[in-house]
C-alpha cells in the first residue's frame, strides 16, 4: 500500500464492522452476512447455503471422521477429503505386499473399494438456538458448578429427544460465546466409508514437512471415499448388501480455474480458535507457551533427525512420529510471530483500556480486573501442565509402561488385540532416541520449572542417581519394556513386575503429579475464568453492537469467504496465487525425501503440455485446523479446490486476523482429476460427477 494512502485507509478500518475476510460464520446465521458475501461477488442466496426446508450446500459438507471435514461430488456417495485426513486409513489397509501409502491405491470399480471400520462421516441435519432451553431453571445466584450442572441436564434433554439410533441421528449441544448461547447440532452420521482412491504419498505428501506451512505449495493433498447406506438410503454398519449413499446434494466441480480476486467461500469445520481473549491470555500464549513448546520440541526434532539421518530404517520408524511433532512446532512459530509482528498484545491492551473507561457503573465494571487476576494465579500451574504434556509424554517407554500396566489382563500373547498393540508399538521404537530424549526432557523440566512446581518424585531421583544421564541409565537398564520378547511374553502372573517397573513407576509418579496437583487447580481456575470471559464476551458485544461477531470455531459447520490472492510474506518478496506441476518438476529432487516425486509424473511431464497444469492456490478464507479437506467454493457454489493449509506467516489467525498475511491454501480440484486421470487411470470416476465450465 502507498504511504499517502494510510490515514484514509485507517480512517475506513474504524468504519468497517469487520475486518475483510475476516471470519467463522454459523450456516444458520448467514442471512446476515449475505449482502456483503454477494457485494464481494457470491450468487447465490443464504437459502442455498443452509436450508432445512429444501436441499442446500450444507447437505453436500460432512464432518469426516473426528477432525476433517469432506465433501460430496456425486450423486453415489463420492466425497473429496485430503490425503492427511485419510492417512491412517491408507496406512491400515498397507503391508509390505502392497503399500498404498507410498504407491497409493485406486480402486478400479466399486467392488474393489476398501471398508474402513471407525470412519464415520457426519451430516448436520439442522442447527437450532436452544438457549433458552438450556438455561431453563438459571437463577443469577447459582454458582459457576451448578450452572454447569444445570446446562449439562437441560442440554442431555435436548440431545435424547433430537437422537433417533434407528436412524443415524446423533446430537450434540454447544456452547457459543463462552456461553452466552447455546446450539443444538442434529447430525446423521454414516459408518459405512470406503476407500476409492489415494494418490502415492509422493504426490500426497509432496513437500512434506519442508513445505508444510508454506508457499510455493505443491503438495497433492487429497484423498477419495465412497458412503455407502442401506437400501433405504439410512445409515448402516458395513456390509456387502449396503450401496451407494445418495445425497440431498452434491458439489458440480468447476474445471475453468482460479485468478486472482475471485471470490471463494470455505464450507467446513474450523476446530478451535481464541479469537476474544485478553491480553495476559495473548502474551501467555505468544510470548511463553508457544516459545516453551518451540523449544522443548526442537529439542525432540533434532534428537529424531540425527538417528533418522544415519539409518533409513530409522527414518521409517519415526517419519509419521517427527511429522506430528513437527506440524504443530511450525504452526506455533508463525502464530508467536505474527502476534508480535501485528502487536496484538498492545492492541488489546489498548482496547481493555477503552473497554475498562466504558464499563464503569455498568455489570462488566471490573470484569477485565478479575481476569487479570484469575490469570496470574492460573499461568504457573497451566505453564507447567503444558510442560508436562512436552517433557513427560514423549518418552516412549514410559507410554508403553502405561499402555501394559492399563491392560486389565496382562495374557498378552493370547490376546491378539494387545499382542497387536505391542508390535505396532515396538516396529516403530529405537531406544537411543528415547533415551536421548529422556535426558533432553528430563533436564529441561529441572532447568525451566520452579522448585514447588516439580513434583517431588523428580527431585527423590535427582538426589538418588546426581544426574539425570544416571537417572536414564538406570530406568533403561532396569526396566523390562527396553525388551520387546520379555513384553510380548508377560503373563497374569507379571502383574507385580510390571507394576514395580521403574518405566511404570516413573510413569504413576509424573501422572499422580499431574493429575492431583495440577489439574484440580486448573480446572478450578478455568471454571472461574469461563465464567468471567463468559461477561467479558457478552461485555464486547455490547461494547460494539455495530460489530459482527463470529463466534470461535468449535468444531462446528462455519462458512468463510474472501478471494483468490497472493501476498507479500517480506520486504522484496511477492507471491502469486497460482502454483503448477512445472513448480514440482523443479523441486522435483530423487535424493530428497521430500521432493522425490513417482517416476510416472516425471515421465508424464516429460510428454509435454502439463507445465501449466495448476496444483495449489491462495485465499484469503479464514480457516483453521479442522478445516483441513474443506470444500472450497466458487461464486456459483461449484468446487474449485479442496482446503488443507494455511501459510505460516498467518496462523496467527486463531487469535488475530491479518488481511495481510492470512491465507489458507488449497488443492485446486483440476490436480486432483489430473491426479485420476494420469496417476489412477481411473478416469471412470468422471462418469458420476457433474462438470461445470
Ligand atoms: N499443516 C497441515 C495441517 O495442519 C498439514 C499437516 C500434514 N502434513 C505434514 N507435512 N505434516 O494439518
Ligand atoms: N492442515 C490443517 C488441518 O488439518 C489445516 C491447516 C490449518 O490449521 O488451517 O485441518
Amino acid at each position: 500500500m502507498k504511504k499517502f494512502m494510510l490515514p484514509l485507509a485507517i480512517a475506513l478500518m474504524a468504519i468497517l464492522p469487520a475486518r475483510a475476510d475476516e471470519g467463522m460464520w454459523l450456516p444458520a446465521l448467514i442471512s446476515q452476512r449475505i449482502g456483503d458475501m454477494q457485494a464481494k461477488g457470491f450468487k447465490l442466496t443464504a437459502e442455498d447455503i443452509y436450508s432445512v426446508n429444501q436441499a442446500s450446500l450444507k447437505d453436500a459438507v460432512v464432518l469426516f471422521g473426528r477432525g476433517c471435514t469432506g465433501e460430496l461430488v456425486s450423486n453415489d456417495g463420492l466425497i473429496f477429503t485430503n490425503h492427511h485426513c485419510g492417512y491412517s486409513y491408507i496406512q491400515k489397509h498397507s503391508s509390505v505386499e502392497h503399500d498404498y501409502l507410498k504407491d497409493g491405491f485406486w480402486a478400479l470399480n466399486r467392488g474393489e473399494e476398501l471398508p474402513n471400520p471407525g470412519l464415520t462421516v457426519s451430516f448436520l441435519e439442522y442447527m437450532q438456538d436452544v438457549t433458552a432451553q438450556v438455561l431453563e431453571g438459571y437463577k443469577p445466584e447459582m454458582t459457576e458448578e451448578e450452572r454447569s450442572q444445570l446446562v449439562r441436564e437441560n442440554s442431555n434433554k435436548l440431545m435424547r429427544a433430537a437422537r433417533d439410533e434407528s436412524k443415524g441421528l446423533t446430537a450434540s449441544v454447544e456452547a457459543l460465546y463462552y456461553g452466552n448461547q447455546y446450539f443444538l447440532f442434529v447430525f446423521r452420521v454414516y459408518s459405512d466409508v470406503r476407500l476409492v482412491g489415494a494418490p502415492p504419498s509422493s504426490i500426497g505428501k509432496f513437500g512434506g514437512d519442508t513445505d508444510n506451512w508454506m508457499w510455493p505449495r505443491h503438495t497433492g493433498d487429497f484423498s477419495i471415499f465412497r458412503i455407502y447406506a442401506d437400501a433405504d438410503n439410512n445409515p448402516a454398519v458395513y456390509s456387502q448388501n449396503n450401496v451407494p449413499y445418495h445425497p440431498k446434494k452434491f458439489f458440480k466441480i468447476s474445471r475453468a480455474g482460479v485468478k486472482e480476486d475471485d471470490f471463494t467461500f470455505v464450507y467446513g469445520c474450523p476446530g478451535s480458535t481464541k479469537e476474544y481473549i485478553t491480553s495476559d491470555e495473548t502474551a501467555y500464549t505468544a510470548e511463553v507457551s508457544d516459545p516453551q513448546k518451540i523449544a522443548l520440541r526442537t529439542k525432540r526434532l533434532e534428537i529424531m533427525k540425527k538417528h533418522m539421518d544415519q539409518s533409513q530404517a530409522v527414518r521409517i520408524q519415526y517419519s509419521a512420529k517427527y511429522a506430528s511433532v513437527s506440524n504443530a512446532w511450525k504452526k506455533w512459530q508463525g502464530e508467536a510471530k505474527g502476534i508480535a509482528k501485528m502487536k496484538t498484545v498492545a492492541t488489546k491492551q489498548a482496547y481493555e483500556a477503552r473497554f475498562k473507561e466504558w464499563a464503569k457503573g455498568k455489570r462488566y465494571d471490573g470484569v477485565l480486573e478479575k481476569l487479570s487476576s484469575l490469570y496470574k494465579e492460573y499461568i504457573p500451574y497451566y505453564r507447567a501442565y503444558e510442560y508436562y504434556n512436552e517433557t513427560v509424554r514423549p518418552i516412549e517407554i514410559l507410554s508403553v509402561a502405561n499402555m501394559v500396566a492399563s491392560f486389565k489382563e496382562l495374557n498378552i500373547s493370547k490376546d491378539l488385540s494387545k499382542a497387536i498393540s505391542i508390535e505396532n508399538f515396538y516396529k516403530d521404537y529405537y531406544q537411543p532416541i528415547d533415551e536421548e530424549i529422556f535426558v533432553s526432557m528430563m533436564k529441561a523440566l529441572g532447568e525451566n520449572l520452579s522448585e514447588d512446581m516439580l513434583p517431588a518424585y523428580y527431585k527423590e531421583q535427582l538426589a538418588k542417581y546426581g544426574t539425570v544421564e544416571a537417572w536414564k541409565d538406570s530406568v533403561f537398564s532396569k526396566s523390562i519394556f527396553t525388551d520387546k520378547a520379555k513384553v510380548r511374553a508377560l503373563t497374569a502372573a507379571d502383574t507385580t513386575l510390571v507394576k514395580n517397573d521403574p518405566a511404570t513407576l516413573m510413569y504413576n509418579a509424573f501422572n499422580e503429579w499431574q493429575r492431583n496437583t495440577l489439574r484440580p487447580v486448573v480446572v478450578k481456575l478455568n471454571s472461574k475464568i469461563n465464567l468471567a470471559y463468559r461477561d467479558y464476551m457478552q461485555g464486547q458485544m455490547d461494547f460494539q453492537p455495530e460489530k459482527n461477531f463470529y463466534p470461535d470455531a468449535n468444531l462446528t459447520l462455519r462458512v468463510a469467504y474472501g478471494k483468490v490472492a497472493g501476498y507479500s510474506p517480506a520486504d522484496g518478496i511477492d507471491y502469486r496465487p497460482v502454483s503448477t506441476l512445472k513448480g514440482i518438476i523443479e523441486k522435483d529432487n530423487p535424493d530428497i525425501f521430500d521432493y522425490n516425486i513417482p517416476q510416472v509424473l516425471r515421465d508424464i511431464y516429460a510428454q509435454g503440455g502439463h507445465e501449466d497444469q495448476p496444483v495449489c492456490f491462495l485465499a484469503t478464507n479464514h480457516t483453521t485446523g479442522g478445516n483441513s479437506g474443506s470444500p472450497v467454493l466458487n461464486a456459483d457454489g461449484n468446487l474449485i479446490g479442496i482446503n488443507f493449509d494455511r501459510v505460516w506467516e498467518g496462523t496467527m489467525s486463531d487469535i488475530a486476523f491479518d488481511p495481510e498475511f492470512c491465507r489458507n491454501i488449497s488443492l485446486d480440484v483440476r490436480y486432483l482429476l489430473f491426479n485420476i486421470e494420469y496417476i489412477g487411470h481411473a478416469a471412470y470416476l468422471f462418469d458420476e460427477m457433474e462438470f461445470v465450465d
